[in-house]
């Protein structure tokens, strides 16, 4: 099956249970919960629930075991975003193309809205199928995802890069942890609950801290070639903010080759897990993954 099939397949399904875990337990504290709604039901393309029930997919083991796992990973990463765009962090005005929570509701609810998301993500964890073990390995790697070690540690690398330029180094260690954690954590999830072996566990994380980096590069080369209006959100943010980025430091073309590199590390790897899934007679389907790293190429836009 290929990333498009399975996208229509379990969109409609995820979105519904978005909404509906939201507002479970709502309790009319009016303006936060309606600031939470707002962010979640913008949109957004969904990628990292979706990589993780992908992932249970392509080893045949049932999507429905990675639900709740996947929605507390859309309610942390949506909660990153509103704080992203906060006036003390990136300043933003448009987001999965509305305006950015901070717009309609005031600093102060977008800051408690991000705070509910992301506490309501880890009550939300517990729940479901999966056993009680599984979930307490979970909720401790998604909470070291998130955090200082993973997407929040990044962001403040990220910020300190507005005022000094950041070494290539220090650039891929910001793009491993603020945007990779979560994307990582994704593929570990799936993996992990469909329950293969500590060596496709392995091949998996080098699949994924390559799509991981590659995503970011990604985004940073559209906030310079990309369209507003198909991204949902405003370009030239980083040159406005002075933003230490691959573009910046290694020019367009060289920001576009290094993420053609971490592509083509991660194809050969899912390759690898193939042969190896192969060998030992587990169920896998390479298509999935393959055509999921297909959307993180950047061909057929035209460079400004
Ligand atoms: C935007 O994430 C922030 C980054 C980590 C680059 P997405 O590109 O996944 O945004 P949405 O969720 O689709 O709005
Ligand atoms: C995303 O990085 C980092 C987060 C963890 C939210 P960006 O700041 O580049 O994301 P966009 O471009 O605003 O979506
Ligand atoms: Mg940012
Ligand atoms: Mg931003
Ligand atoms: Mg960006």
């Amino acid at each position: 099956m290929d990333f498009n099939t399975f996208s229509q397949k379990e969109l409609p399904c995820l979105e519904e249970f978005l909404v509906e875990e939201l507002q479970k337990n709502m309790t009319n504290e009016e303006r936060l919960e309606e600031a939470m709604r707002y962010s979640i039901e913008a949109g957004g393309k969904r990628l990292r629930p979706l990589l993780l029930l992908l992932v249970l997919e392509s080893f045949s083991a049932p999507v429905e075991k990675g639900k709740h796992i996947a929605a507390a990973l859309e309610f942390i990463h949506t909660y990153s975003l509103i704080h992203d765009d906060l006036p003390a962090m990136d300043d933003d005005e448009l987001r999965r193309g509305k305006p950015t929570n901070h717009i309609v509701y005031g600093e102060a609810t977008a800051i408690l809205a991000g705070d509910a998301l992301l506490t309501k993500a880890f009550e939300l964890a517990t729940l479901g199928p999966a056993s009680a073990e599984e979930k307490i390995t979970l909720v401790r790697e998604l909470a070291k995802a998130a955090g200082h070690t993973g997407m929040v540690g990044g962001q403040q690398t990220d910020l300190d890069g507005e005022s000094r330029a950041l070494t290539l180094e220090e650039l891929q260690s910001v793009h491993a942890r603020k945007t990779g954690a979560l994307l990582e954590f994704a593929v570990f999830a799936g993996g992990f609950l469909s329950g293969v072996d500590e060596h496709a566990l392995a091949l998996l994380d080098t699949v994924a801290k390559r799509i991981g980096v590659a995503y970011q590069i990604r985004d940073d080369l559209l906030d310079v070639i990309g369209d507003a209006e198909e991204l949902g959100k405003n370009i030239g943010m980083d040159v406005k903010q002075n933003k230490s980025t691959y573009p910046s430091l290694l020019t367009l073309a060289g920001a576009q080759e290094a993420l053609q590199q971490e592509l083509d590390t991660a194809y050969r790897t899912v390759n690898e897990l193939d042969e190896y899934c192969n060998k030992i007679g587990q169920p896998y389907d390479k298509q999935l993954l393959q055509t999921f790293i297909d959307q993180l190429k950047l061909e057929g836009r035209v460079s400004k």
